[in-house]
């Protein structure tokens, strides 16, 4: 007797009907047809079946503080590190821990089971801090958190910044972050890499900065981050977040940087909601759009994730906590409309986030937790068009969310009864 089988599910890989059977919280079997009973059976005809979603680059701190203490006029990145600054002294834990937790539930009914968050440690109360260890232990029947040590305002610029971040991981974060553009000098970003990239060696941690966040194709911290890496013996456990400049730098110097990126196996994580709304705002036209390398770096084998970075905060007004919604805008910015360039997109928001994140366990085969997503939309790039109902959320075979299909009764004279997006407008051949 199994614990769960769902039935007839479309697999991201293509398969279609096939029978998964749950045994001890684990996947025990993926099979074309499985001849047992179980004590919970899920239809799944037509429907994909996948690995939960993963955001490897998140802000559980400030999420859902949207107008405190007011809006970001400007609407710029500058703007919104400011604006967090005015908000900073007025946090408490438990404005913190409520406003992380509802996210949390908003993350459970989209499928997103895996969440990395940085987390600022300029403040030296570090109540922010004290507030995502909270909530990481809080949320762990049902999201695995990963928090970063980020000192927003620099390591090396903000006063007490050095201490504030290894105090931090003393108090138990997961991650060395760092934002080595937002120091005062080139040359204070470089050293603040490096110092960074040391403590992670030191204390065996991984890294995940923050790392040229900017239009300026002269920017090199991405080049320094790849280098160190390689000293210090990090390779794999070490993430670029957004690399932005790399949009505007000179085609030669990449063609050199590039594989030394995939020397050191760095984990690539864009975030396009917020590079395209955040990027090129010092420009006229023609504008940049911000996006770093997504197809080259891809294509160079290096390992790229797509994160959400922020919802309802000081640099971002919009966000739903749906990482098909980011996929979605990845499909766009980064031009990857082929069939098999949105087969990758999906990759970057499931098994490649996973990799990223180093989860064990993870993904569809026999053995991996039993965590699974069940959309309505019956394949990957249905998924990604649609942004559909997320019929099941299932956590170590037990079901933790769940909604009802999406399904228009339509009034009109002659055409059909009701419109199912995801099982109507498929494409038919
Ligand atoms: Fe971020």
């Amino acid at each position: 007797m199994f614990e769960l089988i769902i039935r007839k599910a479309n697999l991201p890989d293509g398969r279609i009907g096939v029978d998964i059977a749950v045994k001890d919280k684990k996947i025990a079997a993926i099979e074309p047809q499985i001849n047992a009973a179980a004590e919970t059976e899920i239809d799944a005809t037509g429907r994909l079946v996948a690995p939960p979603f993963v955001d490897p680059h998140f802000h559980m701190d400030a999420t859902l503080s949207l107008g405190l203490p007011r809006l970001n006029v400007s609407g710029t990145l500058l703007e919104g590190i400011s604006l967090w600054g005015e908000l900073r002294p007025l946090l408490t834990k438990e404005a913190l821990v409520e406003r992380a937790l509802r996210y949390c539930d908003l993350a459970v009914s989209q499928g997103l089971l895996f969440i990395r968050s940085h987390v600022d440690t300029s403040d030296p109360r570090l109540v922010t801090v004290e507030a995502m260890i909270e909530v990481r232990e809080k949320v762990k029947p049902y999201i695995d958190l990963q928090l970063v040590a980020f000192p927003q305002d620099g390591y090396y610029r903000a006063e007490g910044g050095v201490e504030s971040l290894n105090h931090a991981l003393d108090m138990g974060l997961d991650i060395v972050g760092g934002i080595p553009h937002f120091e005062r000098t080139m040359e204070d970003g470089r050293a603040s890499v490096e110092a960074l990239c040391r403590i992670a060696a030191d204390r065996g941690l991984p890294v995940d900065m923050h790392c040229d966040e900017t239009d300026d194709p002269m920017s090199r911290h991405i080049e320094t981050l790849a280098a160190q890496t390689v000293r210090f013996g990090l390779q794999g456990r070490v993430a670029g977040s957004h690399l932005t400049s790399m949009h505007s730098m000179d085609n030669y110097y990449v063609s050199k940087l590039i594989p030394l990126m995939a020397e050191a196996q760095i984990n690539v994580i864009p975030n396009p909601l917020i590079n395209i709304m955040l990027q090129g705002r010092h420009d006229t036209y023609p504008k940049r759009r911000g996006m770093t390398r997504v197809r080259e770096l891809m294509d160079a084998g290096l390992n790229v994730s797509f994160g959400h970075d922020c919802v309802m905060d000081p640099w971002y007004s919009m966000g739903s906590g749906d990482m098909l919604e980011v996929g979605h805008m990845a499909i766009h910015v980064a031009q990857m409309a082929g069939i098999a360039d949105k087969g990758r997109i999906f990759d970057a928001i499931t098994v490649n986030s996973a990799k990223t994140m180093g989860l064990k366990d993870y993904g569809l085969a026999k053995g991996c937790n039993a965590d699974f997503v069940i959309l309505q939309a019956a394949d990957p790039i249905e998924a990604l068009r649609l942004k559909p109902t997320r019929l099941y959320v299932i956590r170590r075979g037990k079901v933790i969310a769940q909604s009802k299909p999406r399904i228009t009764e339509l009034l009109l004279d002659g055409r059909p009864a009701t419109v199912d997006s995801g099982r109507d407008f498929v494409p038919r051949t």
